[in-house]
């Protein structure tokens, strides 16, 4: 059985007292139902100390973090200072720090290094622009990332390393990709994982997915047959939506 995880990505999001709030009310309600999924939250740095003190159902992580032990690195935060405090996962990955800071192929797997020597759970995201989308190879172009940041890894280590599929133009756009569109990319991820590490790896690596997933299509995204859980961005800020998304696995 692959493990269902459903987590929230709360970007560049919310104020101190929203925060505390919203983890609060989220940590409170998956202390009363029985749902059979792990909860993350992916929260902003400032936001991590407080959440990690008071979560108790809810696992923390961080949305980024720099592969070195520590320098001159000015505005920084180092995966090595985030495990010492206590933070649980890590994304790694996502589009927005691939488009948006540039971050390459090297610094990611750089970055997934550290956080495995380090113990975090990796979250490591992969996905295709509209434009890869509309060419025929999108699905090569996925798995050339999976190959180019994490497939190095030995098989102990990539056993615990988290996937999340989110394409590009699904993103905070509104436009989901169809569950079977999802499945099938989903499907081929899982393909790749067995040519790099054999099935029984391949059957056993959670595969979320993420892109304007929301509580009127959860259901029929979360419950694809090769879709283990969901990497919520804008629909984790309010909880009841959240929460909504949760019960699928409830
Ligand atoms: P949205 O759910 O807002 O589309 O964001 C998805 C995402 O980027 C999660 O990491």
């Amino acid at each position: 059985m692959r493990k269902k995880i459903v987590a929230g990505n709360w970007k560049m999001n919310l104020l101190l007292d929203e925060a505390e709030k919203l983890n609060a009310s989220i940590d409170e309600t998956l202390s009363k139902g029985n749902f059979r999924c792990d909860v993350y939250h992916f929260i902003p740095f400032i936001y991590l100390k407080e959440a990690i003190d008071n979560s108790k159902h809810v696992q923390i992580g961080a949305q980024n973090g720099h592969p070195e032990k520590n320098g001159a690195y000015t505005g920084e935060i180092s995966i090595h200072q985030l495990a010492h405090m206590g933070t649980q996962a890590i994304l790694i990955g996502h589009s927005e720090r691939r488009q948006l800071f540039n971050e390459t192929n090297d610094f990611l797997k750089a970055k997934v290094n550290t956080a495995i020597a380090e113990q975090l759970t990796v979250f490591f995201c992969c996905g295709e622009s509209l434009e890869q989308r509309e060419s025929e190879d999108y699905e090569q172009i996925v798995i050339n990332q999976l190959k180019s940041a994490l497939f190095h890894l030995p098989e102990e280590d990539f056993r615990k390393v988290i996937i999340a599929y989110e394409p590009i133009w699904a993103i905070g756009t509104g436009k989901t990709a169809s569950p079977e569109q999802a499945n099938a990319m989903h499907i081929s991820i899982r393909a790749a994982i067995a040519d790099a590490y054999g099935n029984s790896v391949a059957e056993t690596t959670s595969i979320l997915y993420g892109g304007s997933c929301k509580p009127s299509n959860a259901q029929e995204l979360l419950t694809q047959s090769d879709i283990d859980g969901g990497l919520i961005g804008g629909a984790s800020l309010k909880p009841e939506d959240f929460m909504s998304i949760i019960s699928t696995y409830q």
